[in-house]
């Protein structure tokens, strides 16, 4: 019995290691390399770490070895994906996630924070900041990102309960509209992820509510459905960007 409950705890503990080393991996991977979909690759890098953790105590240097090569296919296989392993390769270019700052954003969107509609959804939203400049504002606001910080909700978009008709203004800066972007030229499945995220988008606003994105997508926004209305701004050159209103 008392074997058992050793033997029990020894795989809990393990299983928060194999956890806290998967996550630090998504994070790092992530960050570095933005347009990275890593939805249906995380159980293979957790058995990755799981079986480290288990060949590490009896043969450390051969285990270390293999780990090395198995991460390294697998970062490999993710890069490869979506075309960064040559980018990487080819010019030693690494990509990071920025984030803007909340007064560049809502001028790169052609919004003033008195003119946003409450509730607001900030989908992608960095490390929150112009979440808490809206909340600090006097706003009701959240946001969604897969590297949030803490008191905002941590995820991917993808999975994110939006609801329905229920948001004032669902802002997406340098985020979802960016990724769909790099998806259309990507894969026709990707984009198709993209499309119906951005139509779940749409219909998550209230009558009247309003999704700013920034950069636009014209190979999309023609097909809208007809009680939705599109209007452009362009705060400076090349910083086009999207409203979507509800009617
Ligand atoms: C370029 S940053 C922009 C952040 C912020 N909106 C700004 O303008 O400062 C893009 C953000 O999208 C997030 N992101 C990328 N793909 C995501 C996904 N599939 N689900 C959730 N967040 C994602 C990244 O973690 C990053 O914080």
């Amino acid at each position: 019995m008392l074997a058992l409950g050793a033997a029990r705890e020894a795989l809990h503990r393990k299983e928060h290691w194999v956890s806290l080393l998967t996550s630090g991996m998504v994070r790092y991977i992530t960050e570095q390399f933005q347009f990275v979909d890593l939805r249906g690759q995380i159980a293979s890098l957790r058995q990755i770490y799981r079986d480290f953790l288990e060949h590490l105590a009896e043969e450390p240097e051969e285990a270390v070895e293999r780990h090395h090569g198995r991460l390294l296919e697998w970062t490999r296989t993710q890069l490869a994906v979506v075309g960064a392993l040559e980018l990487v390769r080819g010019t030693g270019f690494r990509p990071v996630c920025s984030n803007y700052s909340p007064e560049l954003q809502l001028q790169v969107l052609g919004i003033r924070s008195e003119e946003i509609k409450e509730p607001v959804l900030d989908l992608g939203c960095g490390d929150g900041s112009l979440v808490r400049y809206l909340c600090d504002r006097g706003l009701t606001a959240t946001g969604i990102d897969r590297n949030a910080p803490d008191g905002l909700l941590s995820g991917e978009w993808f999975d994110a309960p939006l609801g329905s008709g229920q948001w004032g203004t669902i802002i997406a800066h340098q985020s979802v509209s960016l990724h769909f972007r790099s998806a259309h030229h990507a894969s026709a499945s990707r984009a198709s992820d993209y499309a119906r995220l951005y139509l779940r988008i749409l219909h998550a606003l209230r009558p009247g509510g309003r999704f700013l994105y920034a950069p636009s997508l014209p190979f999309f926004e023609h097909v809208l459905p007809s009680e939705f209305l599109v209007s452009h701004s362009s705060a400076f050159p090349g910083a086009e960007s999207t409203m979507v209103t509800r009617i």
